[in-house]
């Protein structure tokens, strides 16, 4: 859409969105501090930590990792892994809540679900601890399935042209800054201690409050309503109140031949995204996108960073971990005021290619940190720099893209497939990346900078440009594409068009 500037209405309907993914960031990193405590509860709810061990370690002396009981894992990891379980299977049911009243209807509904979870967590000593949280995460995480989808597709749509990349990145600033929040207040001083953690679990909630009260005042996306439920009249309107007083012709045009081609074809569901030939490029670069965003190991950072730290020989590191959360939230930063002039292909492709280098370092780092003592120092700075490259790109990117990358029809069921993908690997790689530590021991992150160089190779060739164009613009780069493949494949012809494409 052109002729946009920033509102104060698009501010605070963009504000009320993200909130949703603050809640994402939080309910991901709010887990990891308070470990060793919840496991307590959930100890003695199961009647296996005797009375006097919990009053010591009430004393802080933890009861030691090797007494922890296996219900208690099992229920602790349980507690961990649900929440992406929840989102998995939420996610596919993005487009049916996004279309079913709204963009701004379905991220309200969906917010009961998160004052749930948040209440199931924050009453978790009322009843049994383990059944409480592992019920609040499953429900928590359901929640963020719907979310993490719905504030992309709400923002992509009601972006002006111009800040496009610069709004869809404000959705991982905001998961970053929930990540970042919920580790400091998860401190055992601040919230993380043996009283307050059922509050730290079930603030998880609290910002579903406030979005609540806000969505009421946010205009719906235009595109939905003159697009999808063709009422011109209401998307003018919002297309008012979201840019102020300019003349609308053009953005109702682009919309109408948008309408016009999605009119031609039946309503796109995940089925026939998957199986119809017409999306297939589209579909292969935007779920690729999503798999280089998990399988770059940034969560093995993010779960396993103090552990990691440990290794890596840093003294304190729960404090270097925080450090990481920071990083992480300034360069996310850094994307947002870059995005829109260098554009998101050149930033994946640095973001890959950094983080790629780095993953190296750190594994020279871990080989030799017993023959070199300064080793240490590389292994700090290539995790730090590892965040730092993910973070301009190829974290905040995919989010967003995919609602570029395709038109109103197909775009609901493209961001829930993208979302189930995304939230798969993250599920993945969390189950997963103990027991590869332990069989590849310091040679884990090759295993991270050999898929990242794929990623990068892939990007390189693969994924055009979307900066500074029309949502038909795009989907006539791919259509393009297509075009000039005869049947069978011809994927280099292909490649130098997309490839050209992208560069111009
Ligand atoms: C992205 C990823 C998420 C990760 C976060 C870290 O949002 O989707 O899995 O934890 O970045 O900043």
């Amino acid at each position: 859409m052109e002729s946009g500037k920033l509102t104060g209405t698009l501010a605070l309907a963009v504000f009320t969105a993200v909130l949703g993914s603050l809640q994402y960031g939080y309910s991901l990193g709010v887990i990891n501090a308070p470990q060793k405590i919840i496991e307590r509860h959930y100890g003695r709810a199961l009647g296996l930590v005797p009375e006097e061990r919990l009053l010591q370690s009430e004393n802080s002396t933890l009861v030691e990792e090797n007494e922890v009981h296996s219900s208690v894992v099992m229920y602790w990891s349980l507690s961990v892994a649900i929440f992406s379980v929840g989102g998995m299977v939420s996610s596919f049911l993005v487009g049916f809540v996004g279309d079913l009243r709204g963009r701004v209807k379905g991220m309200l509904m969906v917010n009961v679900l998160a004052v749930a979870g948040g209440l199931l967590m924050g009453l978790a000593n009322t009843w049994r601890p383990h059944i409480m949280v592992i019920s609040g995460r499953a429900v928590m995480g359901f929640y963020c399935g719907l979310s993490s989808g719905l504030v992309p597709m709400y923002i992509g749509e009601i972006a002006p042209m111009a800040y496009r990349g610069a709004l869809g990145t404000l959705h991982q600033l905001a998961i970053v800054t929930g990540i970042l929040i919920s580790q400091v207040i998860g401190l055992e001083f601040l919230l993380g201690n043996d009283s307050m953690w059922p509050l730290l679990l079930g603030l998880s909630g609290a910002p579903a409050l406030l979005q609540s009260l806000l969505l009421p005042l946010c205009p719906e996306s235009p595109r939905y309503l003159y697009i999808r439920r063709g009422l011109e009249a209401e998307a003018r309107k919002s297309l008012h109140r979201l840019k102020g007083e300019y003349d609308p012709t053009a953005d109702l045009e682009e919309m109408r031949k948008e309408k016009e081609e999605v009119e031609k074809e039946e309503q796109v569901s995940i089925v026939r995204l998957v199986c119809s030939s017409l999306y297939r490029q589209q579909l292969f670069v935007a779920l690729m996108m999503h798999l280089s965003q998990q399988l770059s190991g940034i969560n093995a950072i993010f779960y396993y960073s103090t552990a990691i730290f440990e290794r890596a020989g840093v003294s304190q590191p729960v404090y270097a971990t925080i450090g990481v959360g920071v990083i992480n939230t300034v360069f996310t930063m850094v994307s947002v005021v870059l995005v829109d002039r260098v554009g998101r292909r050149t930033l994946t492709l640095i973001g890959l290619g950094g983080m790629c280098i780095c993953a190296v370092a750190m594994s020279v780092g871990l080989i030799y940190l017993n023959t070199f003592s300064w080793m240490s120092y590389v292994n700090m700075s290539a995790i730090f720099l590892f965040v730092c490259f993910f973070e301009i790109g190829p974290g905040p990117i995919p989010w967003f893209i995919v609602a570029e990358l395709f038109s109103q029809g197909p775009r609901p069921a493209a961001i829930a497939l993208a979302g189930c993908c995304n939230w798969t690997c993250n599920f993945i790689v969390g189950m997963t990346f103990p027991y590869i530590e332990a069989l590849l021991g310091s040679y884990v992150f090759i295993l991270f900078a050999v898929f990242l160089f794929g990623f990068t190779v892939f990007t390189y060739c693969r994924v055009p440009e979307t900066k500074g164009k029309t949502f038909e613009e795009i989907a006539a780069v791919f259509q393009k594409g297509r075009k000039m493949v005869p049947p069978g494949p011809k994927i280099s012809t292909e490649l130098e068009h997309l490839k050209s494409a992208s560069d111009a």
